[in-house]
């Protein structure tokens, strides 16, 4: 059984669709740890109803983020982690982490990459005026949502589509892709 660590650093709601494919068995792997940069996030007590571990830090505290990533790198050998999996991590991960899992980051974005990379995706896709947009699970590597694609799923814009009605559209595909497209990494070359 391969063991996975969560990034994240909001509400948690793809950690939550993540946990719950692990309590029906849907993703065959342990989720060990939590690590999230926003100590009062929501995501914090989620993991606390399910007794994960969490490492909780402020970038603010370290000097650096090479420093915070060495505390964070020693807590996934702790762990024995396998695999590391963002969902909604606000950071851009540094070189500690990439080279020490090499092909083994991978984050969930809500557009069709390449398009509507970095922040407010669901925002950038309503103000281009887009027909569709989507979700993309990728590799990570030093860019911003740039890394290679494992999957994508698309999603129709409406007419009157709102940020909110939008969001909740890609939400429930990133609830149901997420879960699935770790259990194949789980399961193939990780
Ligand atoms: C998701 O939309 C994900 O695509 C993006 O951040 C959001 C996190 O939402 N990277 P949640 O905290 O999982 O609810």
């Amino acid at each position: 059984m391969k063991n996975i660590a969560v990034f994240a650093s909001g509400s948690g709601s793809n950690f939550q669709a993540l946990v719950n494919a692990v309590e029906t068995n849907e993703l065959q792997a342990s989720i060990k740890l939590l690590v999230c940069d926003k100590p009062k996030a929501y995501v914090v007590e989620r993991a606390a109803n399910h007794s994960i571990d969490v490492f909780a830090f402020s970038a603010k505290d370290y000097p650096s983020k090479v420093a915070y990533e060495m505390e964070i790198l020693q807590k996934l050998k702790d762990y024995e982690i396998d695999l590391i999996i963002l969902a909604g991590y606000m950071r851009l991960i540094g070189d500690t982490l990439l080279q020490a899992f090499p092909g083994r980051i991978v984050n969930i974005h809500p557009s069709l990459l390449p398009n509507f990379p970095g922040k407010d995706a669901v925002g950038q896709a309503l103000s281009a005026g887009a027909k569709e947009t989507g979700v993309t699970v990728h590799y990570v590597d030093e860019g911003m949502d740039t890394g290679p694609i494992i999957a994508q799923e698309s999603v129709g814009i409406a007419a009157g589509e709102t940020n909110e009605s939008l969001q909740a559209k890609i939400q429930r595909i990133e609830h149901g892709l997420y879960p699935k497209v770790v259990q194949t990494l789980v399961l193939t070359k990780i």
